[in-house]
């Protein structure tokens, strides 16, 4: 029997990172689902046979102990959180040292650890859920906007480092995705109104994007694809809100 191939997907237990989740078990892969939610996880093993993977990312030594022998050829470094979204100088410094350290340090860690091996087989995918605060200025959004910026740089360097090793990288640029990302740093109502204004993109509208790029022959790599809301423009302020 072939062995399946094996994707290691942060953030699995909700959002773009479930949908991701159950795509690629769905196309066959082996996945390992990571995510600090132990219950979520148990419940995606009995619906799709996901391998879970219950940590906290900026726990490295778990992290190293968990990946050891482990065989990664995709990797989607997507477990995100947003701080307060509150002016700069309001900020508490634990929020803006949390962001960098899930939104990029923990991306940046887990790629390292993961890579070797991609590099050893001679193929490998490795994806960044990257932001459209990343590429534009948002009010409000100074350090998640600067973690986003970074992983986007970091993404596209690596693609240079990683020039005829076989491995592809591809950063997802999304903008609005309707998750729970926002669920503890906006009232229900003032969520509801940012994707009630115009037709947010759904997690799984991301899962399929990455599945397409996934399924492109292996000399070919998508080195990054913008998601947005059709309704949604960025560089110019952000949202064209629907008519009523
Ligand atoms: N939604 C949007 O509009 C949007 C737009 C652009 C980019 N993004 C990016 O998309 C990615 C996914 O976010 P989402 O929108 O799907 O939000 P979400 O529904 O809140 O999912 C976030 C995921 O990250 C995981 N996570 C957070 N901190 C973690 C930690 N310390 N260790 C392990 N896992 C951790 C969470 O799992 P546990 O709570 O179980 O740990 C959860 O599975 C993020 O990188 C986000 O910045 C989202």
């Amino acid at each position: 029997m072939t062995k399946r191939p094996v994707a290691l997907v942060t953030g699995a237990t909700s959002g773009i990172g479930k949908a991701i989740t159950f795509a690629l078990a769905e196309a066959g892969y082996e996945v390992i689902a990571l995510g600090r939610s132990a219950a979520t996880l148990e419940q995606m093993q009995t619906q799709s046979g996901v391998r879970p993977l219950a940590l906290d990312l900026t726990d490295r030594e778990a992290l190293e102990t968990a990946l050891e022998g482990e065989e990664i050829d995709v990797l989607v470094n997507n477990a995100g959180v947003i701080p307060p979204v509150v002016g700069f100088d309001r900020m508490a410094q634990s929020d803006i040292d949390a962001t960098l350290e899930v939104n990029l340090s923990a991306a940046i860690a887990t790629t390292r650890m993961v890579l070797p091996g991609m590099m050893a087989r001679g193929r490998g995918h490795v994806f960044f859920t990257g932001s459209t605060a990343g590429q534009a200025p948002f009010p409000n959004m100074a350090v998640y906007g600067a973690s986003k910026a970074a992983i986007s740089s970091f993404a596209a360097a690596l693609r240079c480092d990683l020039s005829g090793s076989g491995v592809r990288v591809t950063e997802i640029v999304a903008g609005r995705v309707e998750t729970n990302l926002y669920k503890e740093v906006l009232t229900a109502r003032a969520r509801a109104d940012m994707y009630g204004a115009f037709d947010a993109v759904q997690p799984e509208d991301v899962a399929t994007m990455l599945r397409s790029v996934l399924e492109m022959p292996a000399h070919v790599d998508v080195t990054r694809f913008d998601i947005l809301p059709t309704a949604q423009f960025v560089g110019g302020g952000g949202f064209a809100k629907k008519e009523d």
